[in-house]
């Protein structure tokens, strides 16, 4: 970050002595005005609940402009990406800020694939839960139970520890999400098969059983290919900055993406994939598309507490790229299978349209998020609605342990530990219970 010309100057009207604040540029994006030293130099906080205006950290791993509807992976547009490149290309560029050419992917690729196997003792820890647990519950479980087996050899500190937990841990979650779903479904795990792609591999755990031979539909392993790079990373959201947070405290990789999975896991987060096909199919039980006025009352009617999940952004005030690229890859998907009269991507298409010439939505800049196609896509391809989340997280643990890495490699990094504003009881003493 470069120091800019100008500073920031706070001043007060009660006669507190102003303070001048120096501001950074970064390479694009807003500036920022550094408080580190404001509690030091005023003993005031700063009070920003959400981090509307709050830059926690510096990176250079993605960009995103907001108002533009722009997405950029180290400099990558999303589009070129998602047209150009697989998710193991997008691995290697998060990860270590470039394209591999066909050499280093090959050797990234390979360096995945020796590593997609579970310990044994995996499975075991999935016999503790119901048969319909909720797979984002397993997962939590499962994620964080992969410290166990490598807790004692993940220093932090040591930069190719940190390589090899990247590596291990974008190789093991789809066979972890592919096994919780195998554990709901009753069926027996299917282990990796090293030669398919790493979608491909995951539509074999996931689809394949013991009793015949199964083969990869290519236009469905692309299309998943495609939701993972799609998913792979997005700047300072909540579960990025919980992994941040929960990393700040040097605790082992395994269990700071194990945190990122359980914030991922909220409907205003990644769970909103789920509950945004769970809405989508109560309007279709209500009556579809002829319903969809009376649905949009309810959510323009703030004590209904209903929202149009797959609708709104922090950051975005146009149109989420990754909705528009998720929109044309369902339309890829529903055709190649036959189903382009998909009542669901009907109905969320004329969702999208009512709500982008509806003054509530227009007014307050909510456009469909990456999380609102997402879901028809996925169902059509066969997985169930419950694991849609897990599959997000799935894609997004390249984003989490980049974001992750970066921070320890930074020398200046502390453990996170906001402070508050007080308005609780000031100090009483205890009065002994016959007078309380
Ligand atoms: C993801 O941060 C990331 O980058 C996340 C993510 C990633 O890749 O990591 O992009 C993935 O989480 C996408 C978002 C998925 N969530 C949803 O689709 C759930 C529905 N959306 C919302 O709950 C909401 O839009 C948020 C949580 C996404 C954003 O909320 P903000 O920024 O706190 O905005 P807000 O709640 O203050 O909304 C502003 C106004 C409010 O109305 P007013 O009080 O001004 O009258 O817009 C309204 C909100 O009530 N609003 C909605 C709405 N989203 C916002 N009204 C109806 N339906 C919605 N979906």
């Amino acid at each position: 970050m470069k120091l800019a010309d100008n500073k920031a100057t706070l001043s007060f009207s009660n006669g507190t002595p102003s303070v001048d604040l120096p501001v950074y540029h970064g390479n694009v994006g807003p500036d920022v005005v550094d408080i580190r030293k404001l509690y030091a130099q005023t003993g005031m906080f700063t009070y920003d609940p959400g981090f509307l205006s709050t830059a926690s950290c510096q990176s250079a791993i993605t960009y995103i402009d907001g108002d533009k509807g722009e997405l950029l992976y180290r400099g990558y547009p999303i589009e070129q990406l998602a047209t150009n490149c697989d998710f193991m290309e997008t691995c290697h560029l998060l990860l270590y800020g470039n394209l591999p050419d066909a050499a280093g992917k090959a050797n990234f690729t390979q360096r995945v694939s020796n590593h997609t196997m579970v310990n044994e003792q995996m499975q075991f820890f999935l016999r503790g839960f119901r048969r319909d647990a909720h797979p984002m519950a397993i997962m939590t479980g499962l994620v964080g139970a992969l410290s166990a087996f490598y807790h004692d050899s993940t220093d932090i500190n040591n930069p190719e520890h940190r390589e090899i937990s990247a590596i291990r841990l974008i190789a093991k979650m789809p066979t972890l999400v592919a096994m919780a779903y195998k554990y709901s479904a009753g069926q027996p795990y299917m282990y990796p098969k090293n030669n398919l792609s790493y979608a491909g591999n995951f539509m074999h755990m996931m689809f394949a059983t013991p009793c015949e031979e199964y083969v990869v539909n290519p236009v469905i392993e692309r299309a998943l290919d495609r939701i993972f790079v799609l998913h792979a990373d997005h700047e300072q959201n909540a579960s990025t900055s919980t992994v941040r947070l929960c990393g700040s405290s040097g605790t082992n990789p395994f269990a700071a993406i194990a945190a990122g999975v359980a914030c991922l896991w909220g409907p205003a987060h990644g769970g909103a994939n789920e509950a945004c096909l769970n809405m989508l199919e109560d309007i279709q039980k209500m009556g579809g598309i002829s319903k969809v006025g009376q649905f949009m009352e309810q959510v323009k009617d703030k004590n209904s507490g209903v929202k149009l999940m797959g609708f709104g952004h922090r950051v975005y005030k146009n149109y989420d790229p990754r909705a528009k690229l998720m929109q044309e890859t369902c339309k890829e998907v529903l055709t190649a299978l036959g189903l382009e009269n998909d009542p669901l991507f009907k109905l969320a298409m004329a969702l999208e349209k009512i709500a982008l010439e509806d003054d509530y939505f227009v007014q307050r800049k909510l456009y469909p998020n990456v999380d609102f196609y997402s879901g028809i896509v996925q169902r059509a391809i066969g997985i169930p609605v419950s694991l849609f989340t897990a599959i997000f997280a799935l894609a997004r643990t390249v984003g989490w342990i980049a974001q992750l890495n970066e921070m320890i490699g930074d020398p200046e990094y502390k453990i996170g530990r906001p402070r508050q504003l007080f308005t609780g009881s000031v100090k009483r003493d205890v009065m002994p219970i016959a007078q309380r």
